[in-house]
C-alpha cells in the first residue's frame, strides 16, 4: 500500500490487516493508544482544504503517536488564498521534505491528482474528497462495527440519511461488502437516496421503518447542505419528521443495535440528542478508534521505510 485513497477495491486481507493493526494501538481498556517509533524522522503534512475536527486532530494525534513530525498548513492563510495552486503547494511543501500528505478537499479526485504528482516515496491519504471518498473513515466504522459485534459475515447495516452526498457512506459501502457483509441497507427520501445506488450492492430503502427493521447497525448521516443544490434540499424539518433517528424509531432495529455518526452531528435533524446521547451511541468511540486507525494506516504506509 503506497497511498490510501479510497476503499473502493481494497482487497479484504488490506482491510483485515490494518483493522488487526489498529487493534495493536488500542490498549486494554479500549481509550488509552501508546506511543511507538514507528514514524520517527518523518513529516506528515496535514493539508486540509476543507474545514475538520475529528479528522484533522486524530490525524495529528496519531502522527504524534507514531513519534513523527506533524505539521498543520493553515490553508485560509496560506498562498491558496493568493491563487497559488493546489500542484504548486504540493510541489512546495514536497520541497521541505514532506513523506506524508494527509489531504482533504472539496473536490473529488484531488488527492489522486496529488498521488499522481509526488514522488515515488511520498504517500497520499484522502482524508476526504468531496463526495467522493473517506477511506479513514470507513476504516474506523469498520473497526468500531468489528469491535461491537464481531464479525461482518451475519450483519444488518442500516445508512440513513444523505447518502447521495456522503463520501463516509461510499467508503462504508465497499468497506462492508469487501469484508462480507450480506446486508447493506441504505435508507432516505428518493432526492438523497436514489435507486441507482443499488449498483453499489446495497438494498435502497425509502421507509425509515422498512430500513432499519431488525438491524445490528444503524449509521445515521448529516444532511450535506454545502453539497446540494436548492432542488434536492429536504428542509431540516421535512427531513426529521420522515427520517430523523427518534428513541422511539429506534426501536424498530434489533434492541442491541449500536448507532453510529461521523459527526459534525445535527442534533434535532437527522437524529435526536436523546439517542446520540443514549446508551446505544458509540458515536464517541467511533472517534477514539480512529486514531488508532490512523496510526495503523500510517504506520502500513510508511512504517517500514529507512
Ligand atoms: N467525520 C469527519 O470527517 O469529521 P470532521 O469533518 O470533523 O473531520
Amino acid at each position: 500500500l503506497i497511498h490510501l485513497l479510497s476503499t473502493e477495491g481494497l482487497p479484504r486481507d488490506i482491510l483485515l490487516h490494518i483493522l488487526d493493526t489498529a487493534q495493536q494501538f488500542v490498549s486494554v481498556n479500549d481509550r488509552e493508544v501508546k506511543k511507538v517509533p514507528l514514524l520517527r524522522g518523518k513529516s506528515v503534512f496535514n493539508l486540509f482544504f476543507e474545514n475538520s475536527t475529528r479528522t484533522r486532530t486524530t490525524f495529528e494525534i496519531a502522527a504524534t503517536r507514531l513519534s513523527a513530525d506533524v505539521f498543520n498548513l493553515d490553508i485560509a492563510r496560506s498562498s491558496t488564498a493568493k491563487g497559488e495552486t493546489l500542484l504548486d503547494t504540493i510541489a512546495n511543501l514536497s520541497a521541505m521534505a514532506a513523506d506524508i500528505f494527509v489531504v482533504r478537499h472539496s473536490e473529488s479526485g484531488a488527492p489522486y491528482l496529488i498521488a499522481q504528482h509526488v514522488a515515488p516515496h511520498v504517500h497520499v491519504i484522502n482524508a476526504g474528497d468531496g463526495r467522493h471518498a473517506h477511506p479513514t473513515q470507513g476504516l474506523l466504522d469498520m473497526y468500531t462495527i468489528r469491535h461491537y459485534k464481531g464479525d461482518f459475515r451475519n450483519l444488518s447495516v442500516a445508512i440513513v440519511g444523505d447518502v447521495l452526498h456522503s463520501r463516509v457512506a461510499r467508503s462504508d459501502i465497499h468497506a462492508l461488502t469487501t469484508l462480507g457483509c450480506p446486508d447493506v441497507r441504505v435508507v432516505g427520501p428518493r432526492t438523497l437516496v436514489p435507486s441507482d445506488l443499488a449498483q453499489l450492492g446495497v438494498r435502497v430503502c425509502h421507509s425509515l421503518q422498512e430500513g432499519i427493521r431488525d438491524c445490528d447497525v444503524v449509521i445515521a448521516l448529516r444532511l450535506q447542505n454545502e453539497r446540494m443544490s436548492g432542488a434536492l434540499l429536504p428542509s431540516s424539518q421535512e427531513f426529521h419528521q420522515s427520517f430523523g433517528l427518534t428513541p422511539q424509531r429506534l426501536r424498530w432495529a434489533k434492541p442491541d443495535a449500536i448507532v453510529m455518526h461521523p459527526g459534525p452531528v445535527n442534533r434535532g435533524v437527522e437524529i435526536d440528542s436523546s439517542v446520540v446521547d443514549g446508551a446505544q451511541s458509540v458515536v464517541l468511540p467511533q472517534v477514539t478508534f480512529g486514531i488508532a486507525v490512523r496510526m495503523a494506516v500510517m504506520g502500513i504506509i510508511a512504517g517500514n521505510e529507512a
